[in-house]
Order: C-alpha cells, then sequence, then structure tokens
C-alpha cells in the first residue's frame, strides 16, 4: 500500500492585499488540510510582472504576502511556503512546456482575453502566463490545486501538458486536479456583482480586503448593491443579493438551503446585511490579529521562505533534470 500523502500546490499573486474572494476562494480552505496532504504555498511573483509593477513595491508585496498566508491560518512547521523566483526549475520547465502548447488554446484562455481586451500594448508574458502556471504545478508533481473558479481553465490547461508531455517522452508527470469550494469559489464584487470581486477593482468599496477594519467591513456590505426586493434568497435575476447569501454560506460553512431557510422571514435586506458583516467581522479578527503580530518581523518571514526554499529546491532540480533527460538535453 502506497502510505505517502497526496501534494497539493497553490499560490496567490503578491499584487495587494488579499480580499474576500482570494480568502473565501482559496486560503480559508487551505488551513483545513494541511496535515491530510504534502502541502506547499508559494508566492507567484513571476505571475506578478506580467502586469507592470513597481519594483520595491512586488518585493514588500512579496514577504508580505508570506504574512498574510501566515495569518490566514498556513502553519510553516506543517507547510512549505516559497517564493517562485527563488527557485531554478519554474522558468526552465515553463520553456519546455511551451514548445508543446499551442498557441490557439493559449489565445482561447479567458483571463488573457478579459485581460488583454483592456490593454493596448499586450506582451508575451500575459499569454505565456497558464504555462507558466503548468510549471509551477507540474514541478512538483501536485495531485491537487486548491483554487476558486477562475483557475479552473489554467489547471485544465495543466492537465493538458502533462498528458501530452507523457505520451510524447513517456510518463513523467502526475495528472493535477482543481480542487474547487461549492461556494467561495466565485464571490463577486460588492458594487458591480455581475464582475468577480478583484483586487485590482477602481472602486475599493467593491472590495472587502482581509485587513480591512470591522468599521469598513460594516459600511462595504451596508453600502453592497442589491435591488429594491426584499426576499434573502439566490435568485441569478438578483445577483447582489445573491452574493452576499454566497458569501454568509462560505463564511459560515453552512448550504445555499440551510441560509435561506434561515432568512426566510426576514423582510428586508438591512437586518442580513448587519448579520453578514458581523459574521465576516469575526472571521477575519482571528487573521488580522496574527498579521498584525507578524508583519513587521521581517526576520522571521525570511527564515519561512529560506526554509521553504530549502525544502523545494531539491525537488524542482529532480523534476528538471528528468525532464531535461528525456527532451534529448545533454548532461553536464
Ligand atoms: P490570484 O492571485 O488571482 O488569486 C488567488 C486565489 O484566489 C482565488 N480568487 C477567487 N476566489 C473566489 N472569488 C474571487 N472573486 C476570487 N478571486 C481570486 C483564485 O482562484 C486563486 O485561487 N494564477 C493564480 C496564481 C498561481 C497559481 C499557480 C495558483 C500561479 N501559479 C499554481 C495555483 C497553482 C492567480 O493569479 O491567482
Amino acid at each position: 500500500m502506497n502510505n505517502e500523502k497526496k501534494v497539493i500546490l497553490t499560490g496567490m499573486q503578491p499584487t495587494g492585499f488579499l480580499h474576500l474572494g482570494n480568502f473565501l476562494g482559496a486560503a480559508n480552505n487551505w488551513n483545513k488540510i494541511l496535515d491530510q496532504y504534502t502541502c506547499y504555498f508559494f508566492i507567484p511573483n513571476q505571475h506578478a510582472i506580467t502586469i507592470p509593477q513597481v519594483p520595491a513595491n512586488l518585493r514588500n508585496a512579496t514577504l508580505n504576502c508570506v504574512a498574510q498566508y501566515i495569518a490566514c491560518g498556513l502553519d510553516p512547521n506543517r507547510c512549505t511556503i516559497f517564493v517562485q523566483s527563488h527557485i531554478i526549475g519554474h522558468t526552465e520547465l515553463t520553456w519546455v512546456l511551451s514548445c508543446l502548447t499551442p498557441l490557439g488554446q493559449l489565445y482561447r484562455m479567458h483571463q488573457f482575453k478579459d485581460k488583454s481586451a483592456k490593454k493596448e500594448n499586450i506582451y508575451s508574458g500575459l499569454l505565456y502566463y497558464p504555462v507558466l502556471m503548468a510549471a509551477d504545478i507540474l514541478l512538483y508533481n501536485a495531485d491537487f490545486v486548491p483554487t476558486g473558479e477562475d483557475q479552473r481553465q489554467h489547471v485544465e490547461l495543466a492537465r493538458d501538458l502533462a498528458e501530452k508531455f507523457n505520451v510524447t517522452y513517456s510518463e513523467t508527470f502526475t495528472i493535477p486536479s482543481p480542487l474547487i469550494e461549492t461556494s467561495g469559489a466565485r464571490i463577486m464584487s460588492l458594487k458591480a456583482p455581475e464582475h468577480k470581486m478583484s483586487k485590482s477593482d477602481s472602486d475599493s468599496n467593491a472590495t472587502i480586503y482581509i485587513t480591512d477594519e470591522p468599521k469598513i467591513i460594516q459600511k462595504k456590505i451596508a453600502s453592497a448593491v442589491t435591488d429594491s426586493g426584499d426576499i434573502i434568497a439566490n435568485d441569478p435575476k438578483r445577483p447582489g443579493i445573491a452574493n452576499l447569501l454566497n458569501i454568509y454560506c462560505a463564511a459560515t460553512g453552512i448550504s445555499m438551503e440551510e441560509a435561506e431557510e434561515k432568512f426566510s422571514t426576514y423582510r428586508s435586506y438591512a437586518p442580513f446585511k448587519k448579520e453578514l458583516a458581523d459574521v465576516l467581522i469575526t472571521l477575519l479578527e482571528p487573521v488580522q490579529e496574527k498579521y498584525k503580530s507578524i508583519k513587521d518581523d521581517k526576520e522571521y518571514l525570511q527564515s519561512v521562505i529560506r526554509k521553504g526554499t530549502e525544502m523545494v529546491q531539491p525537488i524542482a532540480y529532480r523534476t528538471l533534470s528528468k525532464v531535461y533527460r528525456k527532451v534529448g538535453f545533454l548532461d553536464k
């Protein structure tokens, strides 16, 4: 019998504070699986430069992201946390995989279409972003990739590329599967609930950040867009209230049916919104406390990622040398 734990790998871009979508769709579930799997959580800073970044801000945000991971419950003694650019192998494997990736498949990626539609100058890094993500996953032979719904297509590309490499060069990579929660996987904007909640929203009231103070959370939820009705239900024709109800379910762990039943006697949105804000404040309180206690301890944060590098670099080298041998690169 194979007693080895399955491998989990995932990450969040260091492009600012994590928001409620990142938290409910991803981070809040990560700490529940630490002992069940071998867990690798990394900071994809090489992905972050696919859109322009201020170098000093990116450096700060990368270390700050480590603090946010730990604040969200990632215990560095029970999982490995590392920074993508510290490891030799991600970009090297990206190159090999890109030689197996049809351009058409990259042009069809939803996220590429969304992000490139808003830009005049489109750089090839944005197009190759999903190949880098496939390399992140395959380098460590991850079995499962926990993400929100928006990353499903990218994980599917990683599956396709693993299968293609295995067929072309012989069995090498584990075929990864996405791990996507039912509630929380798609948290929408509080101001335009037909769009997903995002860090880059120009309206700061559309997004709740995990570091938002209780008063701010109350204000943002109270001013969240709903409609002129008063029935609290998961009705796709009323995306505002449906989104708030979905947030409630993801934050409390109850099902949509239970939530609809619970609020079926309410005849106004205001008390429901107040209850939701209270739930979020309570949920985020320990995260904020932990974050405050470690965010300035740069030495500690650096030591966590140094340990991470020591742990994963040998794995990355092993995969890379196997891949290089299989594709026909001459040994050193
Ligand atoms: P990123 O940084 O955009 O988002 C981090 C995680 O948060 C989830 N998420 C959401 N979930 C629910 N509702 C939302 N509104 C919402 N917004 C974001 C994302 O699905 C993700 O799980 N490409 C990835 C980072 C990455 C990665 C990887 C992830 C790079 N390589 C390898 C897994 C494995 C990204 O940009 O996530």
